[in-house]
């Protein structure tokens, strides 16, 4: 550490790989990007992020340009580097519980690398792992491996990750905080170091913890949020049921409350992406085989669940029954900015009109390929938001692009063969559609 670029190296690039790579080497860090997946490789190398991230393709393009940041296929390349996170993901097993193979697979690999390294290194477990990864799986497959004991030559930290999708270039340069977890001094040392160096000495909010408390923190935030947005969506469903009463004015006048907040208040066709509903089932799984049963994030779950059926269920106040009816849908990721479909609500919600015989019509600015990989021929897609709704007996708005923000009542009158609009993202201002027969989320009619 006493050069003077600290060489950091990432073994996955995913969303969170990717990004903390590409952000690091901007920030003067000697950066590798590590990655099993030879094409995804070559794609990145070549300034093409694999994914749409706002920020992203111009950073990559000038990190790569400057030599900042290498990526490459072959692992041993780590020993070249004084730290390497791990950020490989960690799917669902069936039953919901986490599947720990790509960890243990990079912890192997990493382990091998570092066998005939002279020199201390740190390793870093930035993937979302479940209380007790770390040290129970992680750690022995690492010193098994490089034959070498968690101490003085090799050193290891969980430090758990909070950005965004949308945000995540920025969330990296201004984390609202960092997580340390690790049994050995030296290793948080060493991870708050580069951190410092990364902050330039302004440390945002750091957190000196245990390698369990720093896993739970990170299960923590997100079954919060994610109760957040269901505890929203259930006073929506209420407000639904009392004439004139909107939740976007009793989300804003709780928020006011300091011990509530303004933030993830918003109502919604249910949460999506590729975090909660996978983080909320390991926490639930985990908890279950420990003796306990969180009914709260079970209950969170089912109205997330549930809300997508609600959804539905404001078209069909308005048209009645679905079957032969044309229904555009506008947007499919799980939120704007972003061309990740996984587990979003448009899916859960295009599922059941499809169920109900409905006929649709889709559009997103950024998601349609990889929507189309998931929904095939099942239903239509269009090139803009005009040709979505040519036609259409109603229009269904799933995600808060910018683009569907600036549709105007007109733009929909003149398309639609009924005037029916259902805003799921609160997008519009409901007198500006008062000649149109318009419901939205929340909104008690
Ligand atoms: C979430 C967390 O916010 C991050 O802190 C965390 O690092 C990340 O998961 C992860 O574990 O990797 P992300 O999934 O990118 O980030 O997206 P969010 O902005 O949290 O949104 C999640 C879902 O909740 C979206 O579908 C969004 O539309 C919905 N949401 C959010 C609402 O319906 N209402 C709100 O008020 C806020």
């Amino acid at each position: 550490m006493r050069k003077k670029t600290a060489a950091v190296s990432f073994i996955g690039l995913g969303y969170v790989g990717l990004c903390t790579a590409t952000v690091f080497a901007a920030k003067g860090l000697k950066t590798v990007g590590i990655d099993i997946d030879k094409d995804k490789v070559n794609q990145i190398a070549a300034g093409k992020p694999p994914f749409h991230e706002p920020g992203l393709a111009r950073l990559l393009k000038t990190t790569l340009r400057q030599r900042r940041l290498h990526v490459t296929n072959d692992t041993t390349e780590v020993e070249k580097t004084d730290i390497t996170f791990l950020t490989v993901g960690t799917p669902s097993k069936p039953d919901g519980s986490i599947d720990l193979t790509y960890i243990t697979n990079a912890a192997r690999d990493l382990g091998s690398a570092l066998r005939n390294k002279d020199k201390y290194h740190l390793v870093v477990v930035k993937s979302t792992v479940i209380p007790g990864t770390t040290t129970s799986t992680v750690k022995p497959v690492l010193e098994r491996e490089s034959g070498k004991t968690i101490g003085p030559d090799l050193g290891m930290c969980t430090n758990p990750e909070f950005l965004k999708e949308g945000t995540a270039i920025q969330d990296t340069f201004s984390p609202d905080k960092i997580v340390i977890g690790s049994n050995d001094p030296k290793s948080a040392n060493r991870l708050k170091l580069l951190y410092q160096r990364f902050h330039r000495g302004k440390l945002p909010p750091t957190i000196l913890t245990t390698p369990e408390t720093a896993e739970m923190i990170k299960y923590a935030s997100n079954a919060f949020l994610a109760t957040k947005v269901s505890y929203i969506n259930t006073i929506a469903n209420i407000c639904q049921t009392l004439p004139g009463v909107n939740v976007e004015t009793v989300a804003h006048a709780i928020g006011l409350d300091p011990r509530i907040g303004p933030l993830f208040l918003k109502a919604g066709p249910g949460y999506g992406g590729s975090c909660f509903h996978k983080d909320l089932q390991a926490l639930i799984n985990y908890s279950n085989n420990n003796g306990y049963e969180p009914a709260l994030f079970r209950a969170t779950e089912e109205v997330n669940e549930e809300q997508a059926s609600r959804v539905v269920a404001l078209s069909e106040k308005l048209l009645g029954q679905l079957d032969h009816r044309r229904i555009a849908v506008l947007g499919l990721s799980f939120k704007k900015d972003t061309d990740d479909i996984r587990e979003a609500a448009s899916v859960r919600v295009i599922d059941r009109l499809r169920k109900k015989g409905a006929h649709v019509v889709a559009y997103d600015p950024a998601a349609v390929p990889n929507a189309k990989k998931l929904l095939a021929n099942s239903i239509e897609f269009a090139e803009d938001p005009y040709s979505a709704l040519k036609g259409a007996d109603c229009c269904i708005v799933m995600t808060e692009w910018d683009e569907f923000r600036k549709l105007k009542a007109k733009d929909y009158q003149t398309q639609m063969r009924l005037p029916n609009i259902v805003d799921a993202r609160r997008l519009y201002d409901p007198e500006d559609f008062k000649d149109m027969n318009f419901l939205a989320v929340g909104l008690g009619s």
